[in-house]
């Protein structure tokens, strides 16, 4: 579903790190202390449940078959206006947290076309940024390059407070929901082409 009126813009935020003390997590759920009430963020903390990807357990008759975690993804995703992402780069690549759960909605047809914005928390690591958007074309997601956006925040010191009282990070997050507002907005509008999102 879409937003193209003034209700809060739904958005799904998946984070790449599991670790308690994550600089993605905090600036993702900074990020949704920033951008309500206008907008809706819903970070999935718990992408560390799902079970390594196997397409033999999505190749199902009935979704009900599916592990209880995918499911929720799904549901989560079909839901959602928009997606953001933050992961980690390690060892030059993405983590194997946001991997596995991309590749859980690789076949999942409601995430083409649906509106992701990329977050780097570390702008010298570009090889994970690169591999992110990478994955995301080639699994056709409508991946928003400018609601996208790099912030220096490793070696910043900064706890979620500090990020959601930070006038920089409260820029970039309110410029990333304009920027996926007015893709949905030029969606709906018909000034570029509609797919059919769920
Ligand atoms: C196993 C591992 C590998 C890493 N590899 C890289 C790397 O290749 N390039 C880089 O810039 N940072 C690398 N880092 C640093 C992390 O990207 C950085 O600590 C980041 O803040 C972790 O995200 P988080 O705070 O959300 O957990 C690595 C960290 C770990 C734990």
């Amino acid at each position: 579903m879409q937003s193209s009126d003034n209700r809060p813009l739904n958005v799904l935020a998946l984070c790449g790190s599991l670790r308690a003390a994550s600089i993605n997590a905090a600036l993702l759920r900074a990020a949704a202390r920033i951008a309500a009430p206008g907008a809706d963020i819903e970070v999935a903390d718990w992408l560390g449940r799902l079970p390594l990807f196997n397409p033999d357990l999505e190749n199902v008759v009935d979704d009900r078959e599916l592990p209880r975690a995918v499911k929720a993804l799904h549901l989560a995703v079909d839901a959602a206006d928009a997606i953001l992402i933050a992961s980690p780069e390690y060892a030059h690549g993405i983590s194997g947290t946001i991997k596995n759960t991309l590749d859980w909605l690789v076949s999942f047809e409601p995430f083409i076309h649906k509106p992701v914005a990329v977050v780097n928390v570390s702008p010298r690591a570009h090889h994970a940024d690169d591999a992110l958007r990478e994955t995301l074309r080639t699994m056709s997601a409508g991946l928003v390059g400018e609601a996208s956006f790099a912030v220096e925040l490793l070696g910043a010191h900064m706890d979620e407070d500090a990020m959601a009282a930070s006038p920089a990070v409260a820029d970039v997050v309110a410029q990333a929901i304009a920027a996926l507002r007015a893709e949905i907005g030029r969606r709906a509008s018909g000034d570029i082409p509609v797919f059919p999102l769920r």
